[in-house]
Protein backbone atom coordinates (compact mmCIF):
# COMPACT_ATOMS: atom_id res chain seq x y z
CA UNK A 1 0.00 0.00 0.00
CA UNK A 2 0.88 3.65 -0.44
CA UNK A 3 0.71 6.83 0.29
CA UNK A 4 -0.66 9.72 -2.09
CA UNK A 5 2.69 10.95 -2.63
CA UNK A 6 4.14 7.44 -3.40
CA UNK A 7 1.03 7.14 -5.41
CA UNK A 8 2.14 10.46 -7.21
CA UNK A 9 5.37 9.32 -7.63
CA UNK A 10 4.45 6.19 -9.16
CA UNK A 11 2.94 8.11 -12.34
CA UNK A 12 5.52 10.61 -12.53
CA UNK A 13 7.90 7.28 -12.73
CA UNK A 14 5.54 5.66 -15.01
CA UNK A 15 5.62 8.73 -17.25
CA UNK A 16 8.91 9.23 -17.38
CA UNK A 17 9.87 5.72 -18.20
CA UNK A 18 7.25 5.58 -21.44
CA UNK A 19 9.37 8.64 -22.57
CA UNK A 20 12.64 6.51 -22.16
CA UNK A 21 11.08 3.85 -24.08
CA UNK A 22 9.71 6.36 -26.88
CA UNK A 23 13.17 8.18 -26.86
CA UNK A 24 14.69 4.84 -27.29
CA UNK A 25 12.35 3.81 -30.40
CA UNK A 26 12.87 6.47 -31.90
CA UNK A 27 16.93 6.07 -31.92
CA UNK A 28 16.30 2.49 -32.93
CA UNK A 29 14.28 3.64 -36.29
CA UNK A 30 15.74 6.85 -37.15
CA UNK A 31 18.83 7.76 -36.50
CA UNK A 32 19.55 3.68 -36.03
CA UNK A 33 17.89 1.42 -38.58
CA UNK A 34 17.83 4.08 -41.30
CA UNK A 35 21.20 4.82 -41.35
CA UNK A 36 21.75 0.90 -41.08
CA UNK A 37 19.82 0.43 -43.91
CA UNK A 38 21.67 3.07 -45.96
CA UNK A 39 24.89 1.60 -45.19
CA UNK A 40 23.72 -2.01 -46.24
CA UNK A 41 22.40 -0.28 -49.99
CA UNK A 42 25.92 1.41 -49.83
CA UNK A 43 27.81 -1.82 -49.08
CA UNK A 44 25.43 -4.01 -51.72
CA UNK A 45 25.94 -1.26 -54.48
CA UNK A 46 29.90 -1.51 -53.72
CA UNK A 47 30.15 -5.52 -53.04
CA UNK A 48 32.68 -4.28 -50.56
CA UNK A 49 32.80 -2.36 -46.55
CA UNK A 50 35.85 -0.84 -47.68
CA UNK A 51 34.70 2.57 -49.71
CA UNK A 52 32.03 3.79 -46.98
CA UNK A 53 32.08 6.23 -44.31
CA UNK A 54 33.69 5.13 -40.88
CA UNK A 55 31.76 7.82 -39.14
CA UNK A 56 28.70 7.24 -41.15
CA UNK A 57 29.12 3.19 -39.90
CA UNK A 58 30.01 4.24 -36.29
CA UNK A 59 27.19 7.12 -36.01
CA UNK A 60 24.52 3.72 -36.97
CA UNK A 61 26.10 1.35 -33.98
CA UNK A 62 26.52 4.44 -31.49
CA UNK A 63 22.92 4.92 -32.25
CA UNK A 64 21.76 1.34 -31.77
CA UNK A 65 23.97 1.01 -29.00
CA UNK A 66 23.50 3.68 -26.59
CA UNK A 67 20.82 5.92 -28.38
CA UNK A 68 18.31 1.92 -27.85
CA UNK A 69 19.58 -0.08 -25.83
CA UNK A 70 21.52 2.56 -23.48
CA UNK A 71 18.78 4.39 -23.26
CA UNK A 72 16.00 1.23 -22.07
CA UNK A 73 18.44 0.68 -20.10
CA UNK A 74 18.87 3.26 -17.84
CA UNK A 75 15.23 4.38 -18.01
CA UNK A 76 14.19 0.86 -16.70
CA UNK A 77 16.42 0.81 -14.26
CA UNK A 78 15.53 4.61 -12.95
CA UNK A 79 11.82 2.83 -12.96
CA UNK A 80 12.52 -0.47 -11.31
CA UNK A 81 15.58 0.38 -8.92
CA UNK A 82 13.48 3.21 -7.56
CA UNK A 83 10.45 0.98 -6.62
CA UNK A 84 12.46 -1.90 -5.23
CA UNK A 85 13.69 0.99 -3.07
CA UNK A 86 11.16 2.27 -1.73
CA UNK A 87 9.65 5.50 -4.16
CA UNK A 88 11.48 8.51 -3.93
CA UNK A 89 10.56 11.80 -5.45
CA UNK A 90 14.07 13.03 -6.23
CA UNK A 91 14.38 9.47 -8.36
CA UNK A 92 11.94 11.57 -11.07
CA UNK A 93 13.92 15.02 -11.48
CA UNK A 94 17.28 13.16 -11.48
CA UNK A 95 15.65 10.65 -14.61
CA UNK A 96 14.63 13.71 -16.16
CA UNK A 97 17.69 15.26 -16.06
CA UNK A 98 19.73 12.54 -16.63
CA UNK A 99 17.11 11.81 -19.94
CA UNK A 100 17.65 15.43 -21.27
CA UNK A 101 21.60 15.29 -20.80
CA UNK A 102 21.84 11.71 -22.30
CA UNK A 103 19.02 12.25 -25.41
CA UNK A 104 21.30 15.76 -26.11
CA UNK A 105 24.17 14.00 -25.76
CA UNK A 106 23.40 10.74 -28.29
CA UNK A 107 21.96 13.23 -30.64
CA UNK A 108 24.92 15.34 -30.90
CA UNK A 109 27.32 12.02 -31.59
CA UNK A 110 25.03 11.31 -34.45
CA UNK A 111 24.48 14.97 -35.93
CA UNK A 112 28.53 15.41 -35.35
CA UNK A 113 29.19 12.10 -36.97
CA UNK A 114 27.13 12.67 -40.10
CA UNK A 115 27.11 15.92 -41.21
CA UNK A 116 30.93 16.58 -39.68
CA UNK A 117 29.58 20.34 -38.38
CA UNK A 118 32.27 21.40 -35.60
CA UNK A 119 32.72 18.10 -34.87
CA UNK A 120 35.90 18.67 -32.75
CA UNK A 121 34.09 20.65 -30.39
CA UNK A 122 30.31 18.03 -30.51
CA UNK A 123 32.11 14.58 -30.14
CA UNK A 124 33.84 15.47 -26.58
CA UNK A 125 31.17 17.69 -25.73
CA UNK A 126 28.17 14.41 -26.44
CA UNK A 127 30.64 12.60 -24.52
CA UNK A 128 30.43 14.89 -21.75
CA UNK A 129 26.46 14.78 -21.87
CA UNK A 130 26.55 11.31 -22.12
CA UNK A 131 28.76 10.54 -19.16
CA UNK A 132 26.93 13.19 -16.55
CA UNK A 133 23.79 11.87 -17.51
CA UNK A 134 25.07 8.48 -16.76
CA UNK A 135 26.53 9.04 -13.31
CA UNK A 136 23.39 10.90 -12.19
CA UNK A 137 21.69 7.78 -12.69
CA UNK A 138 24.63 5.54 -11.05
CA UNK A 139 24.68 7.75 -8.22
CA UNK A 140 21.11 7.48 -7.20
CA UNK A 141 20.63 3.82 -8.06
CA UNK A 142 23.26 2.69 -6.68
CA UNK A 143 22.41 4.18 -3.05
CA UNK A 144 18.79 2.13 -3.49
CA UNK A 145 18.13 0.21 -0.88
CA UNK A 146 15.82 -3.54 -0.80
CA UNK A 147 12.27 -3.14 -0.37
CA UNK A 148 11.51 -2.49 3.03
CA UNK A 149 10.88 -5.07 5.32
CA UNK A 150 12.37 -7.53 2.86
CA UNK A 151 14.47 -10.52 4.77
CA UNK A 152 16.70 -10.23 1.83
CA UNK A 153 18.15 -7.14 2.48
CA UNK A 154 21.56 -8.38 3.69
CA UNK A 155 21.97 -10.73 0.93
CA UNK A 156 22.92 -9.69 -2.67
CA UNK A 157 21.15 -11.86 -5.64
CA UNK A 158 23.20 -13.14 -8.65
CA UNK A 159 20.58 -11.22 -10.73
CA UNK A 160 21.45 -8.05 -8.88
CA UNK A 161 25.27 -8.75 -9.50
CA UNK A 162 25.09 -9.28 -13.23
CA UNK A 163 22.95 -5.85 -12.98
CA UNK A 164 25.53 -4.51 -11.49
CA UNK A 165 28.80 -5.99 -13.55
CA UNK A 166 26.30 -4.98 -16.14
CA UNK A 167 26.26 -1.25 -15.04
CA UNK A 168 30.01 -0.68 -14.40
CA UNK A 169 30.64 -2.37 -17.61
CA UNK A 170 28.46 0.50 -19.19
CA UNK A 171 30.42 2.99 -16.77
CA UNK A 172 33.29 1.77 -18.68
CA UNK A 173 32.01 2.20 -22.01
CA UNK A 174 31.21 5.54 -21.38
CA UNK A 175 34.86 6.37 -20.14
CA UNK A 176 36.29 4.75 -23.14
CA UNK A 177 34.54 6.73 -24.94
CA UNK A 178 35.07 9.77 -23.53
CA UNK A 179 39.03 9.61 -23.98
CA UNK A 180 38.39 8.23 -27.43
CA UNK A 181 36.72 11.36 -28.63
CA UNK A 182 38.64 13.65 -27.23
CA UNK A 183 42.25 12.30 -28.75
CA UNK A 184 39.56 12.03 -32.20
CA UNK A 185 39.29 15.76 -31.36
CA UNK A 186 42.67 16.64 -30.94
CA UNK A 187 43.97 14.37 -33.72
CA UNK A 188 42.27 12.80 -36.37
CA UNK A 189 41.01 14.46 -39.58
CA UNK A 190 37.40 12.93 -39.74
CA UNK A 191 35.18 12.02 -36.65
CA UNK A 192 36.30 8.80 -36.88
CA UNK A 193 37.54 5.83 -34.67
CA UNK A 194 40.32 4.19 -36.10
CA UNK A 195 39.82 0.34 -37.04
CA UNK A 196 41.75 -1.40 -34.41
CA UNK A 197 40.24 0.45 -32.07
CA UNK A 198 36.97 0.84 -32.84
CA UNK A 199 36.90 -3.32 -33.65
CA UNK A 200 37.99 -3.18 -29.95
CA UNK A 201 35.59 -1.11 -28.17
CA UNK A 202 33.21 -3.10 -29.69
CA UNK A 203 33.18 -5.83 -27.64
CA UNK A 204 32.75 -3.83 -24.95
CA UNK A 205 29.65 -1.70 -26.27
CA UNK A 206 27.94 -5.33 -27.51
CA UNK A 207 29.34 -7.85 -25.35
CA UNK A 208 29.47 -5.66 -22.31
CA UNK A 209 26.80 -4.29 -20.49
CA UNK A 210 24.04 -5.05 -23.02
CA UNK A 211 24.52 -8.95 -22.17
CA UNK A 212 25.53 -8.96 -18.58
CA UNK A 213 22.38 -6.47 -18.30
CA UNK A 214 20.22 -9.40 -20.11
CA UNK A 215 21.73 -11.87 -18.36
CA UNK A 216 21.25 -10.14 -15.07
CA UNK A 217 17.22 -9.35 -15.82
CA UNK A 218 16.44 -12.68 -17.45
CA UNK A 219 17.82 -14.35 -13.93
CA UNK A 220 15.24 -12.95 -12.35
CA UNK A 221 12.30 -13.05 -14.80
CA UNK A 222 12.77 -16.07 -16.68
CA UNK A 223 11.70 -18.62 -13.57
CA UNK A 224 8.57 -16.42 -13.54
CA UNK A 225 7.49 -16.33 -16.80
CA UNK A 226 8.81 -19.47 -18.28
CA UNK A 227 8.49 -21.13 -15.28
CA UNK A 228 12.23 -22.16 -15.79
CA UNK A 229 14.21 -23.80 -12.73
CA UNK A 230 15.58 -21.29 -10.94
CA UNK A 231 19.59 -19.98 -12.20
CA UNK A 232 22.22 -21.76 -11.01
CA UNK A 233 24.25 -18.46 -9.08
CA UNK A 234 27.68 -20.62 -9.43
CA UNK A 235 27.48 -21.15 -12.97
CA UNK A 236 26.07 -17.20 -13.62
CA UNK A 237 29.07 -16.48 -11.47
CA UNK A 238 31.39 -18.36 -13.83
CA UNK A 239 29.53 -17.06 -17.18
CA UNK A 240 30.41 -13.20 -16.00
CA UNK A 241 33.75 -14.38 -14.94
CA UNK A 242 34.79 -15.88 -18.23
CA UNK A 243 32.95 -13.32 -20.19
CA UNK A 244 34.90 -10.28 -18.38
CA UNK A 245 38.16 -12.04 -19.07
CA UNK A 246 36.61 -12.10 -22.67
CA UNK A 247 36.63 -8.64 -22.24
CA UNK A 248 39.87 -7.92 -21.01
CA UNK A 249 41.84 -10.11 -23.66
CA UNK A 250 39.66 -8.37 -26.52
CA UNK A 251 40.65 -4.97 -25.36
CA UNK A 252 44.53 -5.65 -25.34
CA UNK A 253 43.87 -7.30 -28.63
CA UNK A 254 44.01 -10.88 -28.07
CA UNK A 255 40.65 -11.50 -30.26
CA UNK A 256 40.76 -15.41 -30.95
CA UNK A 257 41.20 -15.74 -27.46
CA UNK A 258 38.63 -13.00 -26.47
CA UNK A 259 35.74 -14.78 -28.65
CA UNK A 260 36.38 -18.40 -27.47
CA UNK A 261 36.17 -17.53 -23.74
CA UNK A 262 32.85 -15.23 -24.84
CA UNK A 263 31.56 -18.24 -26.50
CA UNK A 264 32.08 -20.15 -23.70
CA UNK A 265 30.80 -17.64 -21.64
CA UNK A 266 27.67 -17.76 -23.74
CA UNK A 267 27.01 -21.81 -23.20
CA UNK A 268 27.49 -21.33 -19.65
CA UNK A 269 24.64 -18.76 -19.49
CA UNK A 270 22.49 -20.36 -21.55
CA UNK A 271 23.12 -23.70 -19.80
CA UNK A 272 22.73 -21.81 -16.08
CA UNK A 273 19.31 -20.09 -17.10
CA UNK A 274 18.23 -23.22 -17.87
CA UNK A 275 16.49 -22.36 -21.15
CA UNK A 276 16.75 -25.16 -22.56
CA UNK A 277 16.11 -27.29 -19.64
CA UNK A 278 12.31 -28.76 -19.04
CA UNK A 279 10.20 -26.11 -16.89
CA UNK A 280 9.11 -26.70 -13.68
CA UNK A 281 5.39 -25.17 -14.85
CA UNK A 282 4.05 -23.66 -17.37
CA UNK A 283 4.87 -20.37 -18.93
CA UNK A 284 2.32 -17.23 -18.13
CA UNK A 285 1.62 -16.45 -21.65
CA UNK A 286 -1.75 -14.80 -20.56
CA UNK A 287 -2.27 -11.49 -22.54
CA UNK A 288 0.69 -12.14 -24.59
CA UNK A 289 1.80 -14.44 -27.74
CA UNK A 290 1.62 -18.04 -27.03
CA UNK A 291 4.93 -18.22 -28.66
CA UNK A 292 6.45 -16.14 -26.16
CA UNK A 293 8.78 -18.85 -24.63
CA UNK A 294 9.63 -19.75 -28.26
CA UNK A 295 10.89 -16.39 -29.28
CA UNK A 296 12.77 -16.29 -25.52
CA UNK A 297 14.68 -19.87 -26.57
CA UNK A 298 15.27 -18.69 -30.34
CA UNK A 299 17.33 -15.23 -28.80
CA UNK A 300 19.51 -17.72 -26.91
CA UNK A 301 20.40 -19.55 -30.18
CA UNK A 302 21.14 -16.41 -31.70
CA UNK A 303 23.40 -16.00 -29.14
CA UNK A 304 25.50 -18.97 -29.57
CA UNK A 305 25.16 -18.34 -33.29
CA UNK A 306 27.00 -14.70 -32.45
CA UNK A 307 29.66 -16.40 -30.39
CA UNK A 308 30.67 -19.03 -32.73
CA UNK A 309 30.58 -16.49 -35.62
CA UNK A 310 32.71 -14.30 -33.52
CA UNK A 311 35.38 -17.13 -33.48
CA UNK A 312 35.09 -17.73 -37.28
CA UNK A 313 35.76 -14.06 -37.88
CA UNK A 314 38.91 -13.69 -35.21
CA UNK A 315 40.24 -16.93 -37.08
CA UNK A 316 39.80 -16.23 -40.70
CA UNK A 317 37.67 -12.68 -41.74
CA UNK A 318 39.76 -10.48 -43.43
CA UNK A 319 37.25 -8.68 -44.93
CA UNK A 320 34.89 -7.79 -42.60
CA UNK A 321 31.92 -9.56 -43.20
CA UNK A 322 31.81 -12.13 -40.79
CA UNK A 323 32.77 -9.86 -37.89
CA UNK A 324 29.56 -8.17 -38.89
CA UNK A 325 27.51 -11.14 -39.39
CA UNK A 326 28.47 -12.08 -35.47
CA UNK A 327 27.73 -8.55 -34.40
CA UNK A 328 24.22 -8.40 -35.89
CA UNK A 329 23.93 -11.97 -34.79
CA UNK A 330 24.30 -10.46 -30.92
CA UNK A 331 22.75 -7.04 -31.19
CA UNK A 332 19.49 -8.36 -33.86
CA UNK A 333 19.27 -11.78 -32.90
CA UNK A 334 19.69 -11.91 -29.27
CA UNK A 335 19.66 -8.42 -27.62
CA UNK A 336 16.60 -7.07 -29.88
CA UNK A 337 14.18 -10.19 -29.82
CA UNK A 338 15.21 -10.13 -26.03
CA UNK A 339 14.13 -6.46 -25.96
CA UNK A 340 11.10 -7.26 -27.74
CA UNK A 341 9.71 -10.29 -26.46
CA UNK A 342 10.50 -9.41 -22.72
CA UNK A 343 9.30 -5.91 -23.46
CA UNK A 344 5.72 -6.70 -24.62
CA UNK A 345 5.64 -8.51 -20.97
CA UNK A 346 6.96 -5.93 -18.43
CA UNK A 347 6.46 -2.84 -20.27
CA UNK A 348 2.99 -2.76 -20.00
CA UNK A 349 3.45 -2.92 -16.50
CA UNK A 350 5.59 -0.22 -16.37
CA UNK A 351 4.30 2.21 -18.22
CA UNK A 352 0.44 1.90 -17.61
CA UNK A 353 0.43 0.19 -14.24
CA UNK A 354 -3.18 1.66 -12.67
CA UNK A 355 -3.82 2.77 -9.31
CA UNK A 356 -7.06 2.19 -7.42
CA UNK A 357 -8.28 4.20 -4.81
CA UNK A 358 -9.14 2.21 -1.38
CA UNK A 359 -10.97 3.17 1.71
CA UNK A 360 -8.84 0.54 3.84
CA UNK A 361 -8.52 0.05 7.10
CA UNK A 362 -5.28 2.00 7.38
CA UNK A 363 -5.56 5.27 5.90
CA UNK A 364 -3.18 7.81 6.22
CA UNK A 365 -5.21 10.44 6.64
CA UNK A 366 -2.27 13.00 7.56
CA UNK A 367 -1.31 12.49 3.74
CA UNK A 368 -4.46 12.14 1.66
CA UNK A 369 -6.17 9.00 0.62
CA UNK A 370 -4.20 5.87 -0.02
CA UNK A 371 -3.64 4.02 -3.12
CA UNK A 372 -3.30 0.37 -4.22
CA UNK A 373 -1.36 -0.94 -7.09
CA UNK A 374 -3.87 -3.30 -9.16
CA UNK A 375 -2.39 -6.75 -8.05
CA UNK A 376 -3.10 -7.78 -11.74
CA UNK A 377 -0.26 -5.88 -13.25
CA UNK A 378 2.38 -6.90 -10.52
CA UNK A 379 5.14 -8.62 -11.61
C1 LIG B 1 17.71 -2.85 -39.80
C2 LIG B 1 18.63 -3.19 -38.98
C3 LIG B 1 20.11 -2.96 -39.19
C4 LIG B 1 20.83 -2.77 -40.32
C5 LIG B 1 20.32 -2.74 -41.74
C6 LIG B 1 22.20 -2.61 -39.95
C7 LIG B 1 23.27 -2.40 -40.81
C8 LIG B 1 24.58 -2.24 -40.46
C9 LIG B 1 25.69 -2.13 -41.38
C10 LIG B 1 25.56 -2.19 -42.88
C11 LIG B 1 26.81 -1.98 -40.65
C12 LIG B 1 28.25 -1.85 -41.20
C13 LIG B 1 28.85 -3.21 -41.45
C14 LIG B 1 29.11 -3.99 -40.18
O1 LIG B 1 29.98 -3.59 -39.37
O2 LIG B 1 28.40 -4.97 -40.00
C15 LIG B 1 26.44 -1.99 -39.27
C16 LIG B 1 27.31 -1.87 -38.21
C17 LIG B 1 26.92 -1.90 -36.90
N1 LIG B 1 25.65 -2.13 -36.40
FE1 LIG B 1 23.98 -2.42 -37.49
N2 LIG B 1 22.29 -2.69 -38.59
C18 LIG B 1 21.03 -2.90 -38.09
C19 LIG B 1 20.67 -3.05 -36.77
C20 LIG B 1 21.52 -2.91 -35.71
C21 LIG B 1 21.15 -2.98 -34.34
C22 LIG B 1 19.73 -3.26 -33.84
C23 LIG B 1 22.27 -2.76 -33.60
C24 LIG B 1 22.44 -2.72 -32.12
C25 LIG B 1 21.51 -2.82 -31.23
C26 LIG B 1 23.37 -2.55 -34.53
C27 LIG B 1 24.66 -2.29 -34.17
C28 LIG B 1 25.71 -2.10 -35.04
C29 LIG B 1 27.06 -1.84 -34.62
C30 LIG B 1 27.55 -1.72 -33.19
C31 LIG B 1 27.82 -1.70 -35.79
C32 LIG B 1 29.32 -1.42 -35.89
C33 LIG B 1 29.55 0.07 -36.01
C34 LIG B 1 31.03 0.38 -36.07
O3 LIG B 1 31.69 -0.06 -37.02
O4 LIG B 1 31.50 1.06 -35.15
N3 LIG B 1 22.87 -2.64 -35.80
N4 LIG B 1 25.07 -2.17 -39.17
Amino acid sequence: MVTKTSAETEIALQRMVTIYVVTGLLFLLLPGTFLGVWNLVSISGQHTLGGLSRAWLQAHGHAQIFGWLGTFIIGIGYYSLSKMGGLKPVAVSRGWTSWALWTGGVGLRWAANVSEFHWRLLLPLSAVLQLVAFLIFFATVSRHKAEPGSTKRAVLETWMKLVIAATVAFLIALLVNQVETVVLALSAAHPEIPHWLDQRYLFLAAWGFPVLAVWGFNAKWLPIFLGLREPSSNRLMAALATSAAGLTAASFGYLRLATLLLLAASIVATIALNIFAKPRKPAKTLGVSASFPSFVRSAYVWLVIAAALGVYAALDDTKGGIWGASRHALTVGFLSTMVFVIGQRVLPAFCGMRLLYSKGAHVDISDGPEYRLLPSCRL
